[in-house]
């Protein structure tokens, strides 16, 4: 019988721009106040690029921060997969752009857009692909820009005020050891509800897709209906954490730490009080990001990790939700730094 294979976790690695826009900045511009924006996101700030700076550019900075936690280099990679709502052109998609600026000809690219769960998706890719064989070291990667996105208008206020821009990235490679595993992925999508949270334009369902008054008309900027995306979070976020531990036939409590999607505090908030999880028991920094999107699980896992918050050997959950409605979960072993690639909880402070 030949050894089990799976995908374990070799490094994880982030990229936030130094530029920080308080609530206070927002203040004038989006008829808000720090007040609102703290008491009902739990968010003070969040980061945006500044001219040079661009989601491949921000991938491959996270990127290199993970393969040298992992001791690999770039051209150890086989796959790179990237999750976006915000690539840098229309196309062809950020990988390609990643590859290039890794130095990595030829190697393929996965571009995949599955909003707030997108790095959940690609770690359910990175898991198939080298537990089948098929690959060796798999590289997913989270990188948004959203402050070149939103109306920075009062008419776009209830969204604007969310997101912010980064991007986080994970090294994945092959493992006989259970122990140091990705144990499983659980994702979904429910398409139904697609246009609670969405930006329609530019559409090439219409015709043409991009028109003189998109902007005038905000077709070009997200629109949410807040509070049915807030109660969906709070009810899939909690089934999909029930999700994973159940198909592993452990409990809430044999979890060690949690990172879940930085969508609004209060999310987070009823999702530990409904499943009885202590506060030390994750890692949250929506108050310094805001919603970053497909960045968010891997910059919050990076910061944990790096800054040793996460025991070696770990039982790790990461759950998300977010736009399609797309929603899913992921449980591994948090690396040991025994043996192989294996480097995690270097010392940083956060
Ligand atoms: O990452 C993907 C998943 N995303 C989410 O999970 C987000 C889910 N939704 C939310 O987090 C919340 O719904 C929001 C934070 C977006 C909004 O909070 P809310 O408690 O649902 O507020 P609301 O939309 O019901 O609006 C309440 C009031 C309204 O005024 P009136 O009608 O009561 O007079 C809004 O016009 O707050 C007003 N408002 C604002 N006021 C100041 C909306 N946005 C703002 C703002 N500043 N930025």
């Amino acid at each position: 019988m030949p050894e089990p294979r799976y995908a374990a976790l070799l490094g994880t690695g982030r990229y936030l721009p130094e530029r920080v826009v308080t609530n206070v900045d927002l203040e004038e511009i989006l008829d808000t106040s720090d007040q609102w924006i703290q008491e009902r996101t739990g968010i003070r700030e969040r980061r945006y690029v500044a001219d040079g700076e661009s989601g491949a550019m921000m991938a491959t900075a996270a990127a290199r921060h993970a393969l040298e936690m992992a001791h690999l280099r770039p051209d150890d990679v086989d796959l790179i997969v990237l999750a976006t709502l915000s690539p840098d052109v229309c196309f062809p998609g950020n990988g390609v752009y990643i590859g290039a600026e890794l130095g990595i000809p030829g190697t393929p690219c996965l571009d995949i857009r599955q909003q707030c769960t997108g790095f959940i998706y690609g770690l359910s890719l990175a898991e198939a692909y080298i537990r089948s064989g098929r690959y060796d070291y798999v590289l997913v990667i989270g990188s948004e820009i959203h402050s070149s996105g939103i109306e920075m208008a009062p008419r776009g206020r209830d969204v604007s005020v969310l997101f912010g821009d980064g991007a986080g990235a994970a090294l994945l490679g092959p493992t006989t050891d259970v122990n140091r595993a990705l144990l499983g992925t659980w994702v979904h999508s429910d398409g139904r509800h697609a246009e609670e949270l969405w930006t329609e334009g530019p559409a090439s369902r219409k015709n043409p897709r991009v028109a003189a008054d998109d902007v005038a008309n905000g077709s070009v900027f997200p629109k949410m209906n807040g509070q049915k995306v807030f109660k969906f979070a709070c009810r899939h976020m909690v089934e999909a954490v029930k999700e994973a531990v159940d198909a592993q036939g452990v409990q809430i409590a044999d979890v060690d730490f949690f990172v879940f999607h930085q969508a609004n505090m209060r999310i987070i908030d009823f999702v530990l009080k409904a499943l009885r999880i202590p506060e030390s028991k994750t890692h949250c920094n929506i108050d310094r990001y805001g919603n970053t999107t497909a960045a968010s699980i891997p910059i919050a896992l990076d910061e944990a990790g790096r800054a040793a918050m996460i025991p070696p050997g770990a039982l790790v959950c990461l759950a998300a939700f977010g736009s399609g409605f797309t929603w899913g979960s992921a449980l591994l072993r948090w690396p040991t730094g025994e043996g192989g690639t294996q480097t995690a909880n270097e010392q940083e402070g956060v």
